[in-house]
């Protein structure tokens, strides 16, 4: 499983409400937009009619096909763990279709009947993750080449090739027999395409679509030649078919290869939505996406799911996991925020260990219900598992599972997860509600590619999750962290997102500047906004060429106030720091430790909030503010070492910008808070995410413990791992 290194980590209102949304507004929701405020406010449940927070995982039945009981026991058991919808036939394609061409969907048709009769709901999915050995064999094309030029073996999964015409057919074939036979089923609530969609191939029908795609985007190869800049080591094409992407050191085409595989997945995507949508417009289509993984840029497939959804397998353990949980509230935010608020689908977390990790440790109690309430409180209407029940053999027999091989109902885990699902029960009036920001954040994949692709300004850390992007994602959620311990909502967006709707965008590292985005910036700050831009913005265009001028480039020059004349690259434990300068609009006093990048910058129009303390560019600026129209931009030229200087720097924007914040509590360590709302109703979530037992006072004003249906007093004893879900009276 190499793909797993590269993963960041990693109510009351009953249906009739959603019958109250007006059809623009279903139309808008439905195309990922958020709703217009008022008490018709909440977007439409994931499944229609049903409206319940969804709750069960990955169900394999396909492998206990010779013990029936066993299917038939664990209906029985999905409705004891208050359990309502199930991923069925992920990687059952060759249960499906032993032949090609012979379908044996009885055993389905079972499957999805006792699904019905139970009022359990299923994602079907299609199996396009893992494909027969009969095709292999028949097919070889349908085999993936690596970057060596071998073909592949059959074992495995997601192995396949994305261009293959062979494979986009037998996809199609098999999914459009599933949408035909199922598209009127009871059970069935949306479709689950593939799974986890990830790698690359360099066959000559990938290589061929690859050339295709690079005369559609540079139109000539005069163009092309200009863009990568092949003067370089004389790497000049002279014909579109020597190139390649595996034999060069232009970062120009690494870059446009890295866009052409997203593009290819996306569009063997919509290959199998095709028919799901003709025979179910009415049915969402979605996939599981794996968080931050660097291969894909995920905010593509926003086309083409109706939903986003992504799998969640976060380290906490230890006394500081919640140090790591900023880090996973990201993640489920930037999930949220690419359709725009629309709830997402927590489509896969562990409810017990997960066998992939080096060290699986258990899940201390309270910490399982905490982990998908939180994600509840970010957004997601859902809380899935992988996997509903241990195998016997195979790759994941280890991984936990809601029911053990022992069998029974009486682990933990099941009672843990039981009792979640008589928890989500009460929680009908949350979905559809969402969380309303007045910050964002931008994270863009691109620049993470660009990052990666550059030889330098430095050069990445090393380890496998820094090498990749010089740590534009730790950087992201160093600039994150600072909100969410206030309890201040973030959304995370591309930077090509509108920026219209916040009073704050933080743009750490804005490296590649996509075409129109400093236009959109400096329409944004004019007309009352506030940036916050780093060290590293404006150095590369689109194609990866540098832009000249001087940095920040492509217009940010202008709109910061100030030129970045030269970057110093620190080595480890450097004695540099930065100095706040007395009397500084933000009220910020006090030196921090940087580490990294110091950029020399000059102050042509902005003013300087603070210095640097040492070495020959001491008294140089590196924190700076512009005044445009009546917006202010304030640029970061240097990587702070430690937290404090980003929690001081975000209190004070949050104060001095009047951010509301989702609790007026002063939120002890460890502590923090989500608020969703829609259909007139507030809901805070509270997390205690530390071991030991802390309190929080509430501000003035009526809360109601929606779990236990009482009014909380003043002060609230948060047990050890414990969350709440609070509604504001
Ligand atoms: C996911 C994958 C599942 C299963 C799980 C184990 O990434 O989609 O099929 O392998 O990991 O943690």
């Amino acid at each position: 499983m190499p793909v797993r290194r590269r993963r960041f980590m990693q109510t009351g209102l009953g249906a009739a409400s959603w019958l109250a949304l007006p059809g623009a507004l279903v139309a808008r929701a439905a195309a990922g937009a958020t709703p217009a405020s008022s008490t018709a406010d909440r977007y439409p449940p994931l499944v229609p009619g049903y409206a319940h927070l969804l709750h069960g995982g990955d169900w394999n039945p396909d492998q206990w096909l010779h013990e029936p009981q066993v299917i038939a026991d664990d209906l029985r058991l999905m409705r004891e763990a208050g359990c309502n919808a199930f991923s069925v036939g992920i990687f059952a394609w060759s249960q499906l279709e032993p032949q090609e061409g012979r379908y044996t969907f009885e055993w389905l048709d079972g499957v999805m009947d006792g699904l019905a009769k139970n009022g359990l709901r299923a994602f079907l999915a299609t199996p396009s993750g893992a494909k027969p050995r009969w095709m292999s064999e028949r097919y070889p094309e349908v085999r993936r080449i690596d970057g060596t030029g071998r073909r592949l073996p059959h074992g495995d999964r997601h192995n396949h090739c994305f261009t293959s015409p062979v494979y986009r057919e037998k996809t199609r074939a098999i999914d459009s027999r599933l949408a035909e036979r199922y598209g009127k089923h009871p059970a069935l609530a949306g479709w689950h395409i593939s799974n986890e969609f990830n790698g690359s191939c360099y066959c000559e029908l990938c290589l061929g679509a690859f050339r295709g795609w690079l005369r559609a985007r540079h139109g000539t190869l005069e163009r092309l030649n200009q863009a990568y800049w092949t003067a370089f080591w004389s790497q000049a094409f002279q014909d579109w078919d020597q190139i390649d992407p595996r034999e060069s050191p232009l970062d120009g085409l690494m870059l446009d290869w890295d866009r052409f595989v997203t593009h290819q997945t996306v569009d063997f995507m919509k290959n199998e939505a095709a028919p799901l949508k003709a025979a179910t417009p009415h049915l969402l289509v979605t996939t599981n996406m794996m968080g931050t993984f660097t291969g894909l840029d995920s905010r593509r497939f926003t086309d083409v799911c109706d939903r986003m959804a992504w799998d969640s397998y976060p380290h906490l353990h230890g006394t500081e996991s919640w140090k790591q949980v900023p880090g996973l509230s990201f993640v489920h935010d930037l999930y949220r925020s690419m359709k725009g608020g629309l709830p997402f689908i927590l489509m896969e977390s562990t409810p017990s260990q997960t066998n992939w990790f080096h060290t699986p440790s258990l899940k201390r109690p309270g910490q399982h219900r905490q982990e998908m309430l939180l994600a509840i409180g970010h957004g997601a209407d859902s809380a899935m598992y992988f996997q509903w029940r241990k195998g016997q053999g195979g790759f994941e027999k280890f991984h936990g599972a809601v029911i053990d091989h022992e069998g029974s109902t009486n682990s933990r885990v099941f009672k843990d997860v039981a009792s979640l699902g008589a928890e989500l029960g009460k929680l009908d009036a949350v979905v559809g509600t969402t969380v309303r920001p007045e910050v964002a954040l931008v994270h863009d994949w691109e620049i993470r590619w660009a990052l990666h692709r550059a030889q330098g300004p430095r050069q990445g850390r090393g380890d496998w999750f820094n090498w990749f992007d010089k740590e534009y994602l730790t950087t992201c959620v160093d600039h994150y962290r600072p909100f969410w311990k206030r309890g201040v909502p973030v959304d995370v967006i591309e930077s090509t997102q509108p920026f219209d709707r916040y009073r704050l965008v933080v743009a750490p590292m804005v490296f590649l500047l996509q075409p129109g985005v400093a236009d959109r910036m400096r329409a944004f700050v004019t007309g009352g906004g506030t940036l916050v831009l780093t060290y590293l913005s404006g150095v590369q265009d689109q194609a990866g060429l540098v832009l000249r001028g001087g940095w920040p480039g492509g217009g940010l020059r202008e709109l910061t106030g100030v030129w970045v004349e030269e970057i110093d690259s620190l080595y480890p434990n450097p004695a540099q720091r930065i100095v706040m300068k007395a009397g500084n609009a933000l009220g910020l006093a006090g030196d921090h430790p940087v580490r990294e990048y110091c950029e020399l910058v000059h102050a042509e129009k902005a003013t300087v909030l603070a210095s640097y303390a040492n070495d020959f560019y001491a008294g140089r600026p590196c924190l700076t503010v512009n005044t445009v129209g009546s917006g202010r931009v304030y640029y970061l030229a240097a990587r702070p070492a430690e937290e404090a200087f980003h929690d001081a720097f975000a209190q004070a924007l949050v104060r001095d910008l009047g951010i509301a914040r989702n609790l007026d509590a002063a939120l002890p360590e460890g502590v923090t808070v989500q608020k969703r709302e829609g259909g007139g109703r507030t809901f805070l979530f509270v997390h205690n995410l530390k071991a030991v037992e802390q309190a929080l006072d509430l501000p003035r004003g009526r809360f109601a413990d929606v779990l236990a249906g009482k009014d909380v007093p003043g002060r609230l004893a948060l047990p050890a791992y414990g969350t709440f879900v609070l509604e504001r009276l």
